[in-house]
C-alpha cells in the first residue's frame, strides 16, 4: 500500500490537536520538560497524557517507542500516540520513532506535531514501516492516509520532506518488486515495467537473447535456456556527473526452480525473491533519479528464469562465458553466478567502471551464516568495504564483512574445464564470491553483497512488515552520496 495522498507541511498551531480527526502523533521523555503540543495534549484530557507518561508501561518504552491512548477524550482524534523520544535524539531514536508511528498507521490521516524534531528521519522510517503489499487481493485496501507534519519553520522543510518521500518510494518499489509472484512479474514485464522509468530522465536499454548471444554471454543465456520466458538484460543509466559510472549489477532470477538440479518443493515458493538484487538495483536507480543526485550509476540486471525443461542446462554440462572462461556446470542451482559471471564482465568491458557492486540472492549459505539480520559483504576493496559498512550502518541495514581468499579457490577448480559452479557445501558463499571475482579485472574496486537472508523476511521487522524488505536501497544510496557524488 502506498500513500494515497502526499504529506503535507503545515505551520505549528496547538488547536490542530484537539481538531484533528484521524490519529495524532506527540512526543515526550520523562526526564525533561514536554513539548508544548504534548503539554497541550495533557491539558485536553485532563491529565490522561501525564497518567500515561508517568506509568510503568512508559518507563520500559525504548526511545522512538511508544503507547496509544485510543479514543481520547477532549480531542477528535480516535488515537493519541505518545512516542518517548529525549529532546536530542540520535539518528537510531529518531528512527524507531518514524517506525512505530508508521507501524501504528492506517488509513486516517495522521498529525505529527514535530515542532522542532527533525522531520525527514521520522517521516521517511515512517512511511518505511506503513508499507502494506495488496497488488495481490481481489479487494485491495486503499492506499494510508497521508501524514500532516506540524513543524516550527514549515518552509525550511520542504526539500527534506521530498527526499524522504522518493526514498520510500524507492524501497516501496523494491519491495513491490520483490513481493510480486512470478507469474506476475516476468522478465518480459519487468523489463516493461523498467522501460517505463525513461520517464524519470533514466536512459534504458534493453538487452534480448540475439543481442546476449552477439555479446557471447552464453552462461547466462544456459540459466534461461528451459523457461518460456526470453532472458534479458536491462540497462539503466544515470548520467548525473561526467566521468566513469559506478556500475551496480544485480541478479534477477525471476523464479529458481533449482532447474534440473530441482529444489526440494517445501519452501520452493519463497524462490519468487530470487530478482531481490535486481529489485534493489531498479530502486536505487529510481531514487538517483527521483533526487537527481549529482553521480554517474549504471544499473544492469540480468533477468532470466531457472527452469526444468527439455531444453534446459543439465549438470555437467559446459558453457562458454563472454570473458572466454570455460564454467562446468556442476548444479543447475548454482544459476545465480552463471548469470553475474557474463553481467560483471559486460559491465566492465562496455562501461569502464570506477566501480562495480553486485547485488544478488546467491546463497542459501550466507543464511547459515550470517541469518536473517546482515548481508555478506565480500570486496576486493577495504575502503569501498568500510565506506558500504558505514552507510549501512547509517542507514540502519545490517551488513557483515566476510573473506576472499585464493585458497577456496581449490574448491571449485574443474577437472575438465576452468572452473565449476559449485563447490559443494563448505564456505558455500565464500566460493560463490571467489567464482564472481574470476570475473573482475584485478585493477577495478568491487564489492559483492549476498543478500539472500536479508532480501524476504519471515516476521515483521523494525523498518518493515513481513516478506520483502527492500534492504540495500538506504544502504547504497548513502553510499553514493558519501562517496560518488559531487557535492
Ligand atoms: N537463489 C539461491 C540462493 C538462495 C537460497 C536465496 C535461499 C534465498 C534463499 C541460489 O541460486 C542457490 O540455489 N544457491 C545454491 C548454491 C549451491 C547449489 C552451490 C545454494 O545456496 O544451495
Ligand atoms: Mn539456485
Ligand atoms: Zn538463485
Amino acid at each position: 500500500m502506498t500513500a494515497s495522498q502526499r504529506t503535507r507541511l503545515q505551520s505549528f498551531d496547538l488547536d490542530e490537536i484537539a481538531s484533528h480527526g484521524g490519529r495524532v502523533i506527540v512526543f515526550a521523555d520523562r526526564e525533561t520538560p514536554l513539548p508544548r503540543a504534548t503539554k497541550r495534549a495533557d491539558r485536553i484530557t485532563k491529565g490522561a497524557v501525564g497518567r500515561a507518561i508517568a506509568s510503568d508501561g512508559f518507563s520500559k518504552l525504548k526511545s522512538g517507542e511508544g503507547l496509544t491512548l485510543s479514543w481520547p477524550s477532549g480531542l477528535q482524534a480516535e488515537a493519541l500516540q505518545i512516542i518517548r523520544l529525549p529532546r536530542k535524539p540520535d539518528a537510531l531514536a529518531l528512527r524507531r520513532a518514524g517506525n512505530s508511528i508508521g507501524k501504528a498507521h492506517g488509513e486516517k490521516t495522521a498529525l505529527l506535531c514535530l515542532d522542532t524534531l527533525p522531520a525527514r528521519e521520522i517521516l521517511q522510517a515512517a512511511l518505511l514501516r506503513a508499507y502494506d503489499y495488496q497488488a495481490q487481493k481481489a479487494d485491495p485496501k486503499p492506499g494510508f492516509g497521508a501524514f500532516h507534519i506540524m513543524l516550527r519553520a514549515p518552509d525550511t522543510a520542504e526539500a527534506d520532506i521530498a527526499e524522504a518521500e522518493a526514498m520510500a518510494r524507492a524501497v516501496h518499489l523494491t519491495r513491490d518488486l520483490v513481493n510480486a509472484p512470478a507469474n506476475i512479474l516476468t522478465t518480459t514485464s519487468f523489463a516493461a515495467q523498467i522501460e517505463e522509468m525513461r520517464g524519470l530522465g533514466l536512459e534504458v536499454e534493453i538487452l534480448d537473447e540475439a543481442d546476449l548471444e552477439a555479446h557471447g554471454m552464453r552462461a547466462m543465456l544456459a540459466v534461461g535456456q528451459g523457461s518460456e520466458s526470453p532472458s534479458k538484460l536491462a540497462i539503466l543509466h544515470w548520467k548525473g556527473a561526467e566521468g566513469p559510472p559506478l556500475a551496480v549489477v544485480g541478479k534477477g532470477v525471476m523464479f529458481d526452480t533449482g532447474g534440473v538440479s530441482l529444489k526440494p518443493a517445501a519452501g520452493m515458493e519463497d524462490m519468487t525473491m530470487d530478482m531481490g538484487g535486481a529489485a534493489v538495483t531498479v530502486g536505487l536507480m529510481q531514487a538517483l533519479a527521483e533526487r537527481k543526485a549529482r553521480a554517474h550509476v549504471v544499473g544492469l540486471v540480468g533477468l532470466v528464469e531457472n527452469m526444468p525443461d527439455g531444453r534446459a542446462q543439465r549438470p555437467g554440462d559446459v558453457v562458454r562465458s563472454m570473458k572466454g572462461d570455460m564454467i562446468e556446470v556442476i548444479n543447475t542451482d548454482a544459476e545465480g553466478r552463471l548469470v553475474l559471471a557474463d553481467v560483471l564482465w559486460y559491465a566492465q568491458e562496455h562501461l569502464k567502471p570506477a566501480a562495480v557492486i553486485d547485488l544478488a540472492t546467491l546463497t542459501g549459505a550466507i543464511i547459515i551464516a550470517l541469518g536473517h539480520d546482515k548481508a555478506g559483504v565480500f570486496a576486493n576493496d577495504d575502503g569501498l568495504a568500510s565506506a558500504f559498512l558505514a552507510a549501512a550502518e547509517q542507514a540502519g541495514e545490517g551488513a557483515w564483512r566476510m573473506p576472499l581468499d585464493p585458497a577456496y579457490d581449490t574448491l571449485i577448480k574443474s577437472r575438465i574445464a576452468d572452473v565449476k559452479n559449485s563447490g559443494g557445501r563448505p564456505a558455500g558463499s565464500i566460493t560463490a564470491a571467489q567464482f564472481l571475482q574470476r570475473f573482475i579485472k584485478p585493477e577495478i574496486p568491487w564489492m559483492h553483497l549476498d543478500i539472500a537472508g536479508v532480501t524476504l523476511t519471515k516476521t515483521d521487522s523494525a523498518h518493515a512488515p513481513k516478506g520483502a524488505s527492500g534492504w540495500g536501497v538506504l544502504a547504497l544510496d548513502t553510499l553514493i552520496r558519501t562517496r560518488f557524488e559531487e557535492s
